[in-house]
């Protein structure tokens, strides 16, 4: 991907986010757009993946067809708001292999702590997307990038539904080589770390914990 940053400005995007950002929105209604988005961003994700041919057989001749090349993709959820972007996709890409990453910020060193980690293997050999809704102060999503490259992987994007400048330009100071998709760049992070205007706690809105 060219770009470090992609704002996927397609009408059908915009309208479903206005919707998840209104706070009368139902957590069925937010969960089920929410999954909607996530298969148009998984699209514009993809959209270099490498190609190559496969010789088939069409019911009037042979062709030589394109096809995925290489490894699966590797699909890494940041929990747990990142679950919420995670079946959408996969429809999408029903072979993707999946991983989990878990983080919480330590209250004394407000550093993101690592609690759990499964991740498929040869993430060397794939194309990485690391999904979370959320990219604000992009602390967790550098930690999370870091540990993915400590892992292996080489060629992560990070796929999220809103951005924060802030977000943004601490991915880019961390991780200049990973490629970030998202739905908007909204205004500013507020003093509680909320995105502005944003939606809200998505893991709150998703699962219904508030
Ligand atoms: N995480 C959220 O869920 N919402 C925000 O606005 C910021 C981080």
């Amino acid at each position: 991907m060219p770009q470090h940053l992609t704002v996927v400005e397609h009408p059908l995007i915009q309208h479903k986010l206005t919707l998840m950002r209104d706070r009368t929105t139902s957590t069925a209604v937010f969960r089920q757009l929410l999954r909607e988005i996530s298969q148009l961003l998984a699209y514009e994700i993809t959209r270099d993946l490498p190609m190559t041919t496969t010789r088939i057989d069409t019911p009037i001749q042979p062709m030589d067809a394109p096809t995925l090349d290489g490894r699966k993709l590797a699909l890494i959820s940041i929990l747990r708001a990142g679950n919420g972007l995670l079946d959408g996709m996969l429809e999408l890409i029903p072979s993707a292999r999946v991983g989990f990453m878990g983080l919480y910020r330590d209250e004394q060193t407000l550093e993101p702590v690592e609690y759990y980690f499964k991740v498929p293997e040869q993430l060397d050999e794939r194309v990485v997307i690391a999904v979370d809704p959320m990219l604000a102060t992009g602390n967790s999503s550098a930690a999370a990038i870091a540990r993915l490259k400590e892992a292996g992987a080489r060629d992560i994007r990070f796929l999220c539904l809103l951005a924060a400048p802030e977000g943004v330009a601490r991915m880019k100071a961390a991780h200049p080589d990973v490629p970030i998709v998202t739905a908007a760049l909204d205004e500013k992070l507020n003093e509680k770390g909320y995105i502005v205007p944003g939606l809200g706690d998505a893991g709150d809105r998703m699962f219904g914990t508030k």
